[in-house]
């Protein structure tokens, strides 16, 4: 596997101005030899945090896109300008959008064929509600998820996915998952890639855990040979925090 990847999701955070200079602190700090650091401002900061990213290693993405070039699709952002701004990747599914947006599978599965087209690394993120958990089907769920997002798409297609196991009930509760539940979620989702696409490519695919990670559960997520990196929402948004944190 390779190195771990830390995913900072700004959500509806920080202006262009804002975002270029958290970048450029960041930056000046030294980025870590050991991580792949990503970074997904909302839409409006995007080129200026791109601009300020360059050279630096630091790989800047969005939050979102709509599985169209163009068209009459008001509020919307197409794949082919993310990458015009300079995104490398986009976070896809995550459960702020479908449960605020009413996002359904088969739209996150258009969203991945949309991202894939253009070059863009899809994020695909999935995991299950507090009541699902408690009526223990979170197998379930995320395996209907990997089915209905997957669908359809060849091992060959999908070589830059990146999964990212967020409980949505860990999401912003500072109620993390347990780092021994986390691995067996992820061990699931392997499995279930192994099935479906070769275990060659299910070996080669990295999968994150997102859900109220901060430097202090951070290294244990990241102590699990399971656990491919995190992504990272409000303990991204301080630049002395988050600074400190990839550096762990
Ligand atoms: P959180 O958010 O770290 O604030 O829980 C994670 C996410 O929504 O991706």
């Amino acid at each position: 596997m390779s190195v771990p990847i830390l995913i900072a999701n700004w959500k509806m955070y920080k202006t262009g101005e804002e975002a270029a200079a958290f970048i450029a602190y960041l930056c000046g700090r030294g980025l870590p030899a050991d991580k792949r650091i990503l970074i997904a401002p909302p839409f409006t900061a995007l080129e200026a945090a791109c601009l300020a990213a360059q050279g630096s290693g630091l790989e800047v993405g969005g939050q979102n896109l709509y599985p169209e070039e163009g068209g009459a699709f008001t509020g919307e952002v197409s794949p082919g300008m993310l990458r015009a701004a300079g995104a490398s990747f986009v976070i896809l599914g995550h459960s702020e959008r479908r449960r605020l947006f009413g996002e359904q599978d088969s739209f996150i599965r258009s969203k991945i064929g949309a991202a894939l087209r253009h070059q863009l690394t899809p994020v695909l993120c999935l995991g299950e509600s507090l009541e699902q958990k408690s009526l223990g089907e979170t197998e379930v769920v995320v395996t209907k998820c990997l089915e209905s997002c997957l669908e359809g798409f060849s091992a060959q297609e999908l070589s830059s996915l990146l999964l990212a196991y967020e409980p949505v009930w860990a999401i912003g509760t500072g109620q993390s998952a347990s780092a021994d539940d986390a691995a067996r979620v992820h061990v699931l989702c392997r499995t279930w890639l192994g099935k479906r696409f070769g275990k060659a490519f299910a070996d080669r695919v990295p999968i994150l855990y997102g859900g109220s990670v901060t430097s202090e559960n951070l290294p244990l997520f990241l102590a699990r040979e399971e656990v491919q990196g995190a992504l990272i929402g409000g303990a991204s948004l301080d630049e002395r925090r988050f600074a400190e944190l990839i550096q762990l």
